[in-house]
């Protein structure tokens, strides 16, 4: 037993090799189970598709780069539970695609951040961050305000996520997609898309 370690850690090629299958099958053993556990990965049963408007509005989270300083995934550890609300479940990000958990905080988690603060609230704060949190870091982000969704290109995209990623759009809600965003500025649509954020785990632990 002691010679055989002794083969493997004086030939490089071999540990490299053994590594390798070792980190893999200890990945594979914990991947695998989640991928057919249909408790964490089917959507919840109070899961909503975003409107047309939210729907947009992640859109424009995106573009902004919200996600390089907020997380959207809040970790099972008791610190993270008592601040932000009951830990994130894989079944929550079904429809997230790409999904935007991140992984740098430079400011608060936003997974549960939807109906804690008013509408109001999220817009001032958006447009000058500073007005309510004095020592915040976040950039203003007030040209959202001046620019009205682009509703050019919402049918086409509700029509991916319903047929690439299943989720349950209608055909009326794709009917009704232009005219529901039609008018709206950046800021409604960016308002909209945060104050759904974790609602649907509303109630549970
Ligand atoms: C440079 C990093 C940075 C970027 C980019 C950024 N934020 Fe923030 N954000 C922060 C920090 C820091 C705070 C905490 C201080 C505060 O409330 O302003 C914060 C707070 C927030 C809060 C309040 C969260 C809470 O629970 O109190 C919301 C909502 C929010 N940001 C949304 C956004 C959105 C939407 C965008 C993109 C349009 C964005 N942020 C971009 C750094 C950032």
């Amino acid at each position: 037993m002691k010679l055989n370690h002794e083969i493997i850690e004086k030939n490089t090629g071999l540990l490299v090799i053994l590594i390798v299958v070792s980190i893999s099958f200890a990945t594979l053993v914990e991947i695998v189970p989640l991928i057919y556990t249909k408790e964490v990965n089917q959507p919840l049963p109070n899961m909503k598709p975003w409107t047309a408007l939210e729907l947009e509005g992640r859109d424009i989270y995106i573009r902004e780069g919200c996600h390089v300083c907020h997380t959207q995934m809040v970790r099972p550890l008791r610190a993270e539970v008592e601040r932000y609300g009951p830990y994130s479940r894989a079944a929550e990000s079904a429809w997230d695609h790409p999904f935007l958990w991140g992984s740098k905080r430079t400011g608060p988690d936003l997974a549960r951040v939807g109906g804690r603060y008013s509408d109001d609230w999220q817009r001032e704060h958006l447009i000058n961050p500073q007005s309510l949190v004095p020592e915040s870091v976040m950039p203003p982000f007030a040209w959202l305000a001046e620019r009205d969704v682009n509703p050019r290109k919402v049918q086409e995209k509700m029509r991916l996520f319903r047929d690439h990623f299943g989720v349950p759009y209608s055909d009326a809600d794709i009917a009704a997609a232009p005219d529901a965003v039609q008018g709206k500025t950046e800021l409604d649509a960016v308002v909209a898309y945060l104050q759904q954020l974790g609602t649907a785990m509303k109630g549970q632990r």
